[in-house]
Protein backbone atom coordinates (compact mmCIF):
# COMPACT_ATOMS: atom_id res chain seq x y z
CA UNK A 1 0.00 0.00 0.00
CA UNK A 2 1.66 3.01 -0.83
CA UNK A 3 0.90 6.17 1.63
CA UNK A 4 -0.98 9.58 1.27
CA UNK A 5 1.43 11.25 -1.17
CA UNK A 6 1.82 15.12 0.11
CA UNK A 7 1.27 17.66 -2.40
CA UNK A 8 5.03 18.83 -3.23
CA UNK A 9 5.60 15.32 -4.31
CA UNK A 10 5.14 13.54 -7.79
CA UNK A 11 3.24 10.74 -8.39
CA UNK A 12 4.56 6.68 -7.60
CA UNK A 13 5.30 4.45 -9.75
CA UNK A 14 3.04 1.22 -9.81
CA UNK A 15 3.93 -1.82 -11.30
CA UNK A 16 1.29 -3.27 -13.96
CA UNK A 17 2.60 -6.65 -14.77
CA UNK A 18 -0.02 -5.93 -18.14
CA UNK A 19 1.81 -2.49 -19.21
CA UNK A 20 4.17 -2.77 -22.21
CA UNK A 21 7.47 -0.87 -21.87
CA UNK A 22 7.62 1.63 -24.79
CA UNK A 23 9.79 0.78 -27.37
CA UNK A 24 12.65 3.00 -28.29
CA UNK A 25 13.32 4.49 -31.52
CA UNK A 26 16.70 3.69 -31.86
CA UNK A 27 16.24 0.08 -31.23
CA UNK A 28 17.22 -0.57 -34.81
CA UNK A 29 21.01 0.52 -34.30
CA UNK A 30 23.67 -1.99 -33.34
CA UNK A 31 24.85 -0.99 -29.57
CA UNK A 32 27.79 0.26 -30.83
CA UNK A 33 26.38 2.87 -32.62
CA UNK A 34 24.14 4.01 -29.99
CA UNK A 35 27.07 4.13 -27.47
CA UNK A 36 28.67 7.24 -29.81
CA UNK A 37 25.21 9.23 -30.67
CA UNK A 38 22.45 7.88 -27.92
CA UNK A 39 21.13 11.15 -26.29
CA UNK A 40 23.15 13.53 -28.94
CA UNK A 41 23.41 15.29 -31.88
CA UNK A 42 25.77 17.52 -32.36
CA UNK A 43 23.54 19.80 -34.99
CA UNK A 44 20.27 19.57 -33.41
CA UNK A 45 21.34 19.48 -29.44
CA UNK A 46 22.83 22.88 -28.79
CA UNK A 47 23.10 23.68 -32.41
CA UNK A 48 24.91 27.11 -31.46
CA UNK A 49 27.71 25.32 -29.78
CA UNK A 50 28.70 23.14 -33.23
CA UNK A 51 30.21 20.78 -30.69
CA UNK A 52 31.20 17.32 -32.05
CA UNK A 53 31.22 16.25 -28.38
CA UNK A 54 28.56 16.71 -25.87
CA UNK A 55 29.16 19.84 -24.21
CA UNK A 56 30.02 20.08 -20.00
CA UNK A 57 27.32 22.19 -18.44
CA UNK A 58 28.60 23.15 -15.60
CA UNK A 59 25.63 25.13 -13.68
CA UNK A 60 23.56 24.01 -10.60
CA UNK A 61 20.72 26.84 -11.46
CA UNK A 62 18.31 27.43 -14.50
CA UNK A 63 16.96 30.23 -15.46
CA UNK A 64 13.64 30.93 -15.88
CA UNK A 65 11.89 32.28 -18.48
CA UNK A 66 8.85 33.61 -17.09
CA UNK A 67 7.00 33.43 -13.59
CA UNK A 68 5.17 30.37 -14.29
CA UNK A 69 6.93 28.65 -16.95
CA UNK A 70 8.94 25.82 -15.54
CA UNK A 71 12.45 25.66 -17.39
CA UNK A 72 13.34 22.21 -18.05
CA UNK A 73 16.63 21.93 -16.05
CA UNK A 74 15.74 23.79 -13.21
CA UNK A 75 18.47 23.14 -10.29
CA UNK A 76 21.15 20.72 -10.21
CA UNK A 77 19.41 18.35 -7.26
CA UNK A 78 17.45 16.50 -9.85
CA UNK A 79 18.66 16.96 -13.44
CA UNK A 80 21.71 18.96 -15.67
CA UNK A 81 21.95 18.52 -19.53
CA UNK A 82 25.13 17.21 -19.38
CA UNK A 83 23.55 13.96 -17.08
CA UNK A 84 20.45 14.00 -19.30
CA UNK A 85 22.58 13.22 -22.52
CA UNK A 86 24.56 9.94 -20.48
CA UNK A 87 21.27 9.01 -19.03
CA UNK A 88 19.95 8.81 -22.77
CA UNK A 89 22.41 6.74 -23.44
CA UNK A 90 22.43 4.46 -20.72
CA UNK A 91 18.72 3.77 -21.59
CA UNK A 92 19.71 3.67 -25.46
CA UNK A 93 21.67 0.86 -24.25
CA UNK A 94 20.12 -1.20 -22.33
CA UNK A 95 16.59 -0.65 -23.85
CA UNK A 96 14.68 0.72 -21.37
CA UNK A 97 12.40 3.58 -21.64
CA UNK A 98 14.91 5.97 -19.32
CA UNK A 99 17.37 6.18 -16.71
CA UNK A 100 18.14 7.96 -13.84
CA UNK A 101 21.60 8.27 -12.53
CA UNK A 102 23.17 8.55 -8.98
CA UNK A 103 26.67 9.09 -6.88
CA UNK A 104 27.42 5.56 -7.16
CA UNK A 105 25.91 2.40 -8.02
CA UNK A 106 25.15 1.65 -4.36
CA UNK A 107 23.34 4.63 -3.88
CA UNK A 108 21.23 4.12 -7.04
CA UNK A 109 20.14 0.80 -5.50
CA UNK A 110 19.34 2.68 -2.42
CA UNK A 111 17.31 5.37 -4.05
CA UNK A 112 15.48 2.56 -5.91
CA UNK A 113 14.36 0.81 -3.20
CA UNK A 114 13.92 3.51 -0.92
CA UNK A 115 11.01 4.87 -3.10
CA UNK A 116 9.59 1.28 -3.88
CA UNK A 117 9.67 0.09 -0.84
CA UNK A 118 7.21 1.00 2.78
CA UNK A 119 7.86 -0.36 6.29
CA UNK A 120 6.28 -4.10 6.02
CA UNK A 121 7.17 -4.38 2.18
CA UNK A 122 10.03 -7.30 1.27
CA UNK A 123 12.17 -7.72 -0.96
CA UNK A 124 13.49 -11.11 -2.32
CA UNK A 125 16.71 -11.74 -3.46
CA UNK A 126 20.09 -14.00 -3.05
CA UNK A 127 23.53 -14.06 -1.49
CA UNK A 128 24.46 -13.54 -4.82
CA UNK A 129 25.05 -9.83 -4.66
CA UNK A 130 27.61 -7.12 -4.22
CA UNK A 131 29.24 -6.58 -0.62
CA UNK A 132 27.20 -2.92 -0.11
CA UNK A 133 24.08 -4.32 -1.76
CA UNK A 134 24.17 -7.22 1.21
CA UNK A 135 24.75 -4.79 3.54
CA UNK A 136 21.99 -2.31 2.54
CA UNK A 137 20.00 -5.40 2.33
CA UNK A 138 20.86 -7.35 5.74
CA UNK A 139 21.09 -3.82 8.13
CA UNK A 140 20.45 -0.67 6.60
CA UNK A 141 16.76 -1.45 5.09
CA UNK A 142 15.65 -4.29 7.65
CA UNK A 143 16.64 -2.05 10.76
CA UNK A 144 16.02 1.55 9.50
CA UNK A 145 12.72 1.20 6.94
CA UNK A 146 11.34 -2.12 8.56
CA UNK A 147 12.21 -3.47 4.60
CA UNK A 148 13.11 -6.77 4.94
CA UNK A 149 15.00 -8.75 2.75
CA UNK A 150 14.67 -12.86 1.75
CA UNK A 151 17.99 -14.61 0.27
CA UNK A 152 16.77 -17.16 -1.07
CA UNK A 153 18.45 -20.61 -0.55
CA UNK A 154 18.84 -22.26 -3.87
CA UNK A 155 19.05 -19.27 -6.19
CA UNK A 156 19.08 -21.97 -9.18
CA UNK A 157 15.99 -22.95 -8.83
CA UNK A 158 13.26 -21.07 -9.56
CA UNK A 159 10.70 -22.61 -7.37
CA UNK A 160 12.85 -21.35 -4.42
CA UNK A 161 11.99 -17.61 -5.78
CA UNK A 162 8.66 -18.20 -5.97
CA UNK A 163 8.89 -19.41 -2.34
CA UNK A 164 9.72 -16.50 -1.23
CA UNK A 165 7.34 -14.14 -2.93
CA UNK A 166 4.57 -13.38 -1.35
CA UNK A 167 2.01 -10.18 -1.82
CA UNK A 168 4.08 -7.91 0.16
CA UNK A 169 7.16 -8.38 -2.17
CA UNK A 170 7.88 -5.26 -4.65
CA UNK A 171 10.90 -6.28 -6.00
CA UNK A 172 12.98 -9.13 -6.51
CA UNK A 173 16.51 -8.55 -7.29
CA UNK A 174 19.26 -10.45 -9.06
CA UNK A 175 22.59 -9.88 -9.81
CA UNK A 176 24.28 -11.75 -13.01
CA UNK A 177 26.88 -12.75 -13.11
CA UNK A 178 26.98 -12.18 -9.71
CA UNK A 179 30.43 -10.38 -7.96
CA UNK A 180 32.69 -12.21 -7.25
CA UNK A 181 31.46 -15.95 -7.36
CA UNK A 182 30.23 -15.36 -11.35
CA UNK A 183 26.71 -17.39 -10.57
CA UNK A 184 24.18 -17.11 -13.34
CA UNK A 185 20.82 -16.76 -12.37
CA UNK A 186 18.12 -17.86 -15.22
CA UNK A 187 17.02 -14.04 -15.65
CA UNK A 188 13.72 -15.05 -17.99
CA UNK A 189 12.86 -18.44 -15.56
CA UNK A 190 12.93 -15.48 -12.04
CA UNK A 191 11.14 -13.21 -14.51
CA UNK A 192 8.46 -14.99 -15.35
CA UNK A 193 7.72 -16.24 -11.61
CA UNK A 194 7.70 -12.63 -10.20
CA UNK A 195 5.59 -11.73 -12.69
CA UNK A 196 3.31 -14.15 -11.99
CA UNK A 197 2.90 -12.58 -8.29
CA UNK A 198 2.67 -9.37 -9.27
CA UNK A 199 6.39 -7.84 -8.27
CA UNK A 200 9.42 -6.37 -10.96
CA UNK A 201 12.48 -7.74 -11.71
CA UNK A 202 15.35 -5.87 -11.16
CA UNK A 203 18.78 -7.23 -12.89
CA UNK A 204 22.16 -5.70 -11.86
CA UNK A 205 23.73 -5.72 -15.25
CA UNK A 206 27.03 -4.11 -13.75
CA UNK A 207 29.43 -7.45 -14.36
CA UNK A 208 28.15 -8.12 -17.75
CA UNK A 209 26.77 -4.79 -19.08
CA UNK A 210 24.74 -4.14 -21.96
CA UNK A 211 27.87 -5.48 -24.46
CA UNK A 212 26.97 -8.27 -23.10
CA UNK A 213 23.67 -8.83 -21.72
CA UNK A 214 20.12 -7.33 -22.29
CA UNK A 215 17.92 -8.08 -19.28
CA UNK A 216 14.82 -6.11 -20.43
CA UNK A 217 15.15 -8.35 -23.58
CA UNK A 218 14.84 -10.97 -21.35
CA UNK A 219 11.92 -9.85 -19.12
CA UNK A 220 13.81 -8.12 -16.80
CA UNK A 221 12.02 -4.46 -15.96
CA UNK A 222 14.85 -2.52 -13.85
CA UNK A 223 18.35 -2.46 -14.28
CA UNK A 224 21.14 -1.42 -11.41
CA UNK A 225 24.64 -0.60 -12.93
CA UNK A 226 27.32 0.48 -11.21
CA UNK A 227 28.84 3.14 -13.80
CA UNK A 228 32.08 2.94 -11.70
CA UNK A 229 33.27 -0.97 -13.37
CA UNK A 230 33.32 -1.97 -16.94
CA UNK A 231 30.70 1.20 -18.06
CA UNK A 232 33.55 3.62 -17.29
CA UNK A 233 36.70 1.28 -17.46
CA UNK A 234 39.31 3.08 -15.75
CA UNK A 235 38.30 3.77 -12.39
CA UNK A 236 38.15 7.55 -12.52
CA UNK A 237 34.18 7.83 -11.97
CA UNK A 238 32.11 6.64 -9.76
CA UNK A 239 28.56 6.36 -10.80
CA UNK A 240 25.24 4.72 -10.82
CA UNK A 241 22.47 3.94 -12.40
CA UNK A 242 18.62 2.82 -12.84
CA UNK A 243 16.80 2.23 -15.50
CA UNK A 244 13.18 1.18 -16.66
CA UNK A 245 9.78 2.44 -17.14
CA UNK A 246 9.63 6.32 -17.26
CA UNK A 247 7.34 6.63 -14.56
CA UNK A 248 9.42 4.79 -12.04
CA UNK A 249 12.98 6.94 -13.18
CA UNK A 250 10.72 10.21 -13.10
CA UNK A 251 9.22 8.48 -9.21
CA UNK A 252 12.83 8.28 -7.80
CA UNK A 253 14.13 11.22 -9.89
CA UNK A 254 11.87 13.62 -8.40
CA UNK A 255 10.47 11.80 -4.83
CA UNK A 256 13.92 11.11 -3.91
CA UNK A 257 16.95 12.26 -5.65
CA UNK A 258 15.78 15.43 -5.77
CA UNK A 259 15.32 15.71 -1.84
CA UNK A 260 18.54 14.53 -1.06
CA UNK A 261 20.73 15.26 -3.96
CA UNK A 262 22.18 12.27 -4.10
CA UNK A 263 23.33 12.64 -8.27
CA UNK A 264 25.80 12.78 -10.44
CA UNK A 265 27.65 15.63 -11.43
CA UNK A 266 28.14 17.23 -14.80
CA UNK A 267 32.22 16.28 -15.29
CA UNK A 268 31.49 13.28 -14.22
CA UNK A 269 28.76 12.33 -16.78
CA UNK A 270 30.84 14.20 -19.12
CA UNK A 271 33.72 11.72 -18.67
CA UNK A 272 31.30 8.71 -18.75
CA UNK A 273 29.92 10.00 -21.88
CA UNK A 274 33.65 9.70 -23.34
CA UNK A 275 34.36 5.92 -21.77
CA UNK A 276 31.16 4.19 -22.95
CA UNK A 277 32.13 5.34 -26.31
CA UNK A 278 34.32 2.10 -26.41
CA UNK A 279 32.61 0.10 -24.43
CA UNK A 280 31.79 -2.77 -26.89
CA UNK A 281 35.51 -3.09 -27.90
CA UNK A 282 36.99 -2.85 -24.79
CA UNK A 283 33.62 -5.57 -23.36
CA UNK A 284 35.50 -8.13 -25.95
CA UNK A 285 38.89 -7.39 -25.02
CA UNK A 286 38.02 -7.78 -21.79
CA UNK A 287 36.39 -11.26 -22.39
CA UNK A 288 38.81 -12.65 -24.73
CA UNK A 289 41.10 -11.80 -22.28
CA UNK A 290 39.71 -13.44 -19.31
CA UNK A 291 38.61 -16.66 -20.69
CA UNK A 292 42.65 -17.42 -21.37
CA UNK A 293 43.65 -16.52 -17.78
CA UNK A 294 40.71 -18.45 -16.65
CA UNK A 295 41.54 -21.20 -18.90
CA UNK A 296 45.72 -21.11 -17.53
CA UNK A 297 43.92 -20.90 -14.02
CA UNK A 298 41.92 -24.01 -14.73
CA UNK A 299 44.88 -25.91 -15.55
CA UNK A 300 46.89 -24.74 -13.32
CA UNK A 301 47.56 -26.98 -10.26
CA UNK A 302 47.77 -25.13 -7.52
CA UNK A 303 44.24 -23.80 -8.54
CA UNK A 304 41.80 -25.51 -6.14
CA UNK A 305 38.81 -23.89 -8.34
CA UNK A 306 38.08 -21.20 -10.66
CA UNK A 307 34.96 -19.17 -11.50
CA UNK A 308 34.31 -18.19 -14.89
CA UNK A 309 30.80 -18.32 -16.69
CA UNK A 310 33.17 -19.52 -20.12
CA UNK A 311 34.57 -22.28 -18.69
CA UNK A 312 33.37 -26.16 -19.63
CA UNK A 313 32.78 -26.74 -16.08
CA UNK A 314 30.95 -23.47 -15.05
CA UNK A 315 27.53 -24.87 -13.33
CA UNK A 316 25.26 -22.59 -15.55
CA UNK A 317 27.88 -22.15 -19.02
CA UNK A 318 24.34 -23.02 -20.99
CA UNK A 319 22.39 -20.38 -19.46
CA UNK A 320 25.31 -18.36 -20.01
CA UNK A 321 25.88 -18.63 -23.21
CA UNK A 322 22.07 -18.50 -23.61
CA UNK A 323 21.68 -15.53 -21.88
CA UNK A 324 25.36 -13.71 -22.69
CA UNK A 325 27.29 -13.05 -25.33
CA UNK A 326 31.11 -13.64 -23.81
CA UNK A 327 32.34 -14.69 -20.26
CA UNK A 328 32.87 -10.76 -19.37
CA UNK A 329 36.00 -9.69 -17.80
CA UNK A 330 35.89 -10.82 -14.06
CA UNK A 331 36.59 -14.19 -12.80
CA UNK A 332 37.62 -15.42 -9.36
CA UNK A 333 39.97 -18.63 -8.12
CA UNK A 334 40.73 -20.41 -5.17
CA UNK A 335 44.15 -21.09 -4.14
CA UNK A 336 44.92 -23.81 -1.10
CA UNK A 337 45.22 -22.44 2.37
CA UNK A 338 42.93 -20.18 2.72
CA UNK A 339 43.57 -16.51 3.84
CA UNK A 340 46.95 -17.42 3.90
CA UNK A 341 47.44 -18.55 0.49
CA UNK A 342 45.60 -16.12 -0.84
CA UNK A 343 47.65 -13.04 1.06
CA UNK A 344 50.88 -15.05 -0.58
CA UNK A 345 49.58 -14.72 -4.00
CA UNK A 346 48.22 -11.07 -3.88
CA UNK A 347 51.10 -10.10 -2.59
CA UNK A 348 53.08 -12.01 -5.27
CA UNK A 349 51.70 -10.56 -8.28
CA UNK A 350 53.70 -7.57 -10.13
CA UNK A 351 51.92 -6.56 -12.83
CA UNK A 352 48.53 -7.20 -11.29
CA UNK A 353 47.37 -4.52 -8.72
CA UNK A 354 45.76 -5.34 -5.44
CA UNK A 355 43.25 -3.29 -5.39
CA UNK A 356 39.22 -2.57 -4.67
CA UNK A 357 36.99 -2.41 -7.90
CA UNK A 358 37.07 -4.15 -10.97
CA UNK A 359 36.01 -3.33 -14.92
CA UNK A 360 39.57 -1.21 -15.64
CA UNK A 361 41.19 -1.49 -18.02
CA UNK A 362 44.39 -2.65 -15.66
CA UNK A 363 43.99 -5.88 -13.96
CA UNK A 364 42.87 -6.29 -10.25
CA UNK A 365 43.04 -8.74 -7.81
CA UNK A 366 41.11 -8.72 -4.60
CA UNK A 367 40.10 -10.79 -1.55
CA UNK A 368 36.19 -10.95 -1.17
CA UNK A 369 36.20 -12.36 1.90
CA UNK A 370 37.85 -9.68 3.73
CA UNK A 371 37.30 -6.43 1.81
CA UNK A 372 34.07 -6.77 0.34
CA UNK A 373 31.68 -9.66 1.77
CA UNK A 374 33.38 -9.16 5.16
CA UNK A 375 29.37 -8.42 7.08
CA UNK A 376 28.03 -12.18 5.63
CA UNK A 377 28.38 -14.63 7.70
CA UNK A 378 30.62 -18.10 7.59
CA UNK A 379 27.12 -19.99 6.47
CA UNK A 380 26.29 -17.41 4.34
CA UNK A 381 29.83 -16.93 2.90
CA UNK A 382 30.18 -20.83 2.24
CA UNK A 383 26.57 -20.78 0.84
CA UNK A 384 28.09 -18.30 -1.63
CA UNK A 385 31.15 -20.28 -2.09
CA UNK A 386 33.04 -16.83 -0.84
CA UNK A 387 36.38 -19.45 0.35
CA UNK A 388 38.91 -17.67 2.41
CA UNK A 389 41.38 -18.28 -0.08
CA UNK A 390 38.94 -16.83 -2.92
CA UNK A 391 40.64 -14.24 -4.74
CA UNK A 392 38.27 -11.85 -7.29
CA UNK A 393 40.57 -11.55 -10.85
CA UNK A 394 39.44 -8.22 -12.84
CA UNK A 395 40.96 -8.98 -16.10
CA UNK A 396 42.49 -6.16 -18.03
CA UNK A 397 43.01 -4.83 -21.66
CA UNK A 398 46.76 -5.51 -21.03
CA UNK A 399 48.65 -8.62 -23.84
CA UNK A 400 46.95 -11.69 -21.74
CA UNK A 401 50.17 -13.38 -21.88
CA UNK A 402 51.93 -10.90 -19.37
CA UNK A 403 48.80 -11.43 -16.65
CA UNK A 404 48.97 -14.97 -17.49
CA UNK A 405 53.40 -14.85 -16.84
CA UNK A 406 52.80 -12.52 -13.54
CA UNK A 407 49.83 -14.91 -12.43
CA UNK A 408 52.15 -18.08 -12.55
CA UNK A 409 55.36 -16.70 -11.11
CA UNK A 410 52.65 -15.88 -8.06
CA UNK A 411 51.01 -19.14 -7.74
CA UNK A 412 54.67 -20.33 -7.55
CA UNK A 413 55.28 -18.88 -4.50
CA UNK A 414 52.67 -20.77 -2.58
C1 LIG B 1 27.51 -5.91 -9.13
C2 LIG B 1 27.66 -4.57 -8.48
N1 LIG B 1 26.64 -3.71 -8.49
C3 LIG B 1 26.72 -2.51 -7.90
C4 LIG B 1 27.87 -2.11 -7.23
C5 LIG B 1 27.93 -0.77 -6.55
O1 LIG B 1 28.66 0.11 -7.31
P1 LIG B 1 29.47 1.39 -6.74
O2 LIG B 1 30.82 0.90 -6.33
O3 LIG B 1 29.49 2.29 -7.93
O4 LIG B 1 28.69 1.93 -5.60
C6 LIG B 1 28.97 -2.97 -7.19
C7 LIG B 1 30.19 -2.59 -6.49
O5 LIG B 1 31.08 -3.37 -6.29
C8 LIG B 1 28.86 -4.23 -7.83
O6 LIG B 1 29.87 -5.11 -7.81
Amino acid sequence: MQSEKPFFMRDHWEYDPEAKPRPRADRRLGLSTRALHAGFHPLRDVAQFRSFVPPIVQSMTYPYECFDKFPDYIYGRSKTPTVSVLEERLAALEGGEACVTASSGSQALFNLIFTMARPGDNIVTSLHVFGEGYKQAATIFPERCHVTFRFVSDPADPKCWEAAIDERTRLVWVETPSNPCLFVTDIAAVAAVAHAHGAPLLVDNTTATAALQKPLELGADIILLSLTKFLAGNATVLGGAIVGPEALVEDIRWNTTEFVGAILQPFEAWLMLQYIETLTLRMERHSANAHKVAEFLARHPKVQHVNYPGLPDHPQRMLAQRQMEAGGGLLSFVVPGGMKGAAKVMDSVQLVVHAVTFGTSRTICMHPPTITHEHLTPEERAAAGIDDGLIRLSVGLEDPEDIIADLDQALARL
